[in-house]
């Protein structure tokens, strides 16, 4: 049977990670997959992350499994970090949390409890979005649209059309938006935007699902989780996949969260119980070794703070390299605006050229991004950013 199987390409980004690691250059730039990098080019484990995992090897009992819904003390504290600890959804008990095995698998929980309540929703997502998404509610069975996001050309929302495209869109379907830091583009919403996007939500009774999976690289983590917080003080019914890949570094550990926002304490534990089978279906239960690092550290006044602190030296670099890498292309006689990118928020931006300066870049530069020119911003270094600026000079 196998024999009539036809390849399928490799992923538009974890493909670059491999192609990137097998470049023998050595002043090869990986702009690629969103991976923190320090100006080393290295991805390091954080010094709260190391101490949590050592206070849990002194003290972890036991193995067993751990059940469906993950660790309570996590899915807990990770619903207070992104709603707020006063928020009023948590404080009425209508929000349950299941961890789940990073923010791939909390969107995966997610498509598969939404086509379980209408199998024929349709999932509208940014344009663009991040490429896996489409692939992950389809695969889920569910339609898959998309509504006006980015302007390419003038760099930045089309707000208005968004919102037409929202006020078309009925209640039977999910709205994918996202929290912060908006992959691919880094073009967010601004809180007033926010707000009119949460009345539009209201008013045409769609379900919203917010991806947040980059809480803490924007502006900070409550300033981050704005719109979650509003969208749940306004609606019924929403729900959030958060990732803790990036804001705690624990990429290879796989731990996000799946949350679900109901009217009420009973409808929302009728959601848990769908969450609940939904899970059992797909990966039985969730991995518990990054969720127990991270309720470690939530739960820890000195070691909460510490994280706060390494998040904020990963978000001040991230900016940082945003402006030095438009400097650096004004230095360099680059006469193209890129200023936006210094605008842009979060892990990545366009840079805006064509998919064959990409592979140009690719190949006569060992300088790795996706096809459609967007860049991890976190790959740049003060030690590459002169060259990156030169090949990006020479391909324009
Ligand atoms: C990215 O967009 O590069 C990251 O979210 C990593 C991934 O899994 O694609």
């Amino acid at each position: 049977m196998f024999e009539n199987l036809s390849p399928m390409p490799a992923d538009p980004i974890l493909g670059l990670m491999t192609q990137y690691r097998q470049d023998p250059h050595s002043h090869k730039v990986d702009l690629g997959v969103g991976v923190y990098k320090d100006e080393a080019g290295n991805t390091p484990i954080l010094a709260c992350v190391k101490r949590a995992e050592q206070l849990r090897i002194d003290t972890e009992q036991t193995k067993v499994y751990i059940g469906p819904t993950g660790s309570p003390e996590f899915n807990q504290l990770i619903g207070e970090l992104a709603f707020g600890k006063d928020h009023k959804a948590l404080q009425e008990s209508r929000i349950r949390t299941v961890s789940t095995p990073g923010g791939t698998g909390s969107l995966r929980v997610a498509a598969d409890f939404i086509k379980r309540l209408n199998p024929n929703a349709t999932v509208w997502v940014s344009d663009p979005t991040w490429a896996n998404h489409i692939g992950l509610f389809e695969a889920a069975g569910l339609r898959v649209k998309t509504y006006p996001y980015y302007d390419h050309a003038n760099k930045t929302l089309k707000f208005d059309e968004m919102l037409q495209a929202l006020a078309q869109i009925g209640k039977d379907d999910v709205v994918l938006l996202h929290a912060c830091c908006h992959n691919p583009s880094g073009m967010d919403l601004t809180n007033a935007q926010w707000n009119k996007v949460v009345d539009l939500t209201v008013q045409q009774g769609f379900t919203p699902l917010i991806d947040m999976a980059y809480q803490g690289f924007g502006d900070g983590v409550d300033e981050d989780a704005y719109g979650v917080r509003q969208m749940a003080t306004h609606v019924d019914d929403m729900i959030l996949c958060s990732s803790c890949s990036k804001n705690f570094g624990l990429y290879r550990e796989r731990i996000g969260a799946c949350s679900i926002v109901a009217a009420s304490s009973q409808a929302a534990e009728v959601t848990l119980s769908v969450l609940l089978y939904v899970v059992r279906c797909l990966y039985s239960m969730p991995p518990a070794h990054g969720a127990a690092i991270v309720e470690t550290i939530l739960g820890n006044t000195e070691l909460k703070q510490q994280w706060l602190d390494e998040l904020k030296v990963m978000r001040d670099r991230i900016n940082g390299n945003r402006a030095m890498l438009v400097n650096t292309l004004l230095e360099k006689g680059v006469s193209r605006d890129f200023s936006f990118i210094a605008q842009q928020k979060g892990m990545f931006s366009f840079l805006g050229i064509t998919p064959e300066q990409v592979a140009q870049l690719q190949r006569d530069h060992s300088i790795y991004m996706v096809d459609s020119s967007r860049i991890s911003i976190a790959g740049i270094a003060e030690g590459n950013v002169d060259y990156l600026a030169e090949s990006i000079a020479k391909v324009l």
